[in-house]
Formats: structure tokens, sequence, C-alpha cells
């Protein structure tokens, strides 16, 4: 592989690794993916850069915006502040992972139905949050919904239509408040 190149997925070369690399496997979307880390390596790095999983959003960097977000073991966690090594032997899931196929998750058709974004750069973390908010029982009210999303932002700040989005998916899914 010459520099540039872009590795195969799930198959990072030791040399773009850096010298302290170790071995490891990642679960994510329930495949297992062989990897080549640095301790130093952020979660969210390996799932885009290693992995080519480029669905998941880097904003911030340093926890504050919530573009990032996946879910490991089932709950929402920020992937940039996460170690990639860390996460070695957890589920991990990313917004590749949510639909089932071709069926779309149902917040996932809210946020096109409800017109929830508008650039689209914040949408796969805040459809992340949403999902969670509503399995946890966290969105009962718009009110209830602005905090428990408080963590992800919109710099187009489509948050009226998000909220819309999470309140249509929460009577739709039902069964998960
Ligand atoms: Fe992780 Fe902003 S990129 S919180
Ligand atoms: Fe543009 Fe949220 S839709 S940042």
């Amino acid at each position: 592989m010459t520099i540039g190149e872009l590795p195969k997925r799930g198959t990072k070369q030791p040399e773009f690794a850096g010298p302290n690399y170790t071995l490891a496997t990642l679960r994510v979307n329930g495949q297992v993916f062989p990897v080549a880390l640095e301790p130093r390596v952020s979660l969210l790095d390996a799932l885009r850069e290693y992995l080519r999983l480029t669905g998941t959003k880097k904003g911030c960097d340093q926890g504050a915006c919530g573009a990032c977000t996946v879910w490991v073991d089932g709950k929402r966690e920020l992937s940039c502040l996460t170690l990639a090594l860390s996460a070695e032997g957890r589920e991990i899931t990313t917004i590749e992972g949510v639909a089932d196929g071709d069926e779309l998750h149902p917040v996932q058709r809210a946020f096109i139905s409800q017109d929830g974004f508008q650039c689209g750069y914040c949408t796969p973390g805040q459809i992340m949050s949403a999902i969670k908010c509503i399995e946890e029982g966290h969105a009962e009210s718009t009110e209830e919904i602005a905090e428990w999303m408080s963590g992800n932002i919109c710099r187009c700040a489509a948050y009226q239509n998000i909220r819309a989005a999470i309140v249509s998916a929460r009577d739709e899914m039902g069964g998960a408040r």
C-alpha cells in the first residue's frame, strides 16, 4: 500500500498506525474488524479513518457538540472522548447499523418526514441520541426532549423540527416509551 491509498475497510496497515500500535479487534454493527491501534487513537478516528465508517461525524473533537455520538453496549457515548482500545470487546453501534437492511429506523424516517435537518452534518449524532432519548423514556414532552438532547448541537438550529421528529417517532415506536 502506498501513502495516500485508502486501506481496505478493517485492514488498517501497521505502518499507518504509528510506532506503538497494538493489534486489536473492534466489534461494530455486528461485524468484527481487526485493526492496528495506537493507545491515543479515539474511537471516532478509528471508525472514520481506519474502518471507513464515515457516518459518524467529527464536529468539535472535544466532547461539546454530540456529532460523534455512537452507542457502546447500547448506551450513547461520545466517540471523540472514547479511546478506541477501551471499546475493544464491547458492542459498538454507529449510524450505519441503525437501519434494518433497506428498512430505515422509525427515527430516521421521522427526521425525513419532519424535515429534521438542513445541512445534515449533525444528523447522525442527533439520530443516535434521539433513539436512546425515546428508549430511555425521556421523550414525554418537547421540554424533556430538549433537555435530554441538549448534548447534540445543531449549527443550522433545526431544533424545532428535530424535536417534532422525535415526537413523531416516539408515537410510532410506542412500546419504547
Ligand atoms: Fe465529539 Fe463534538 S465531535 S462531541
Ligand atoms: Fe446542519 Fe444540524 S442540520 S448542523
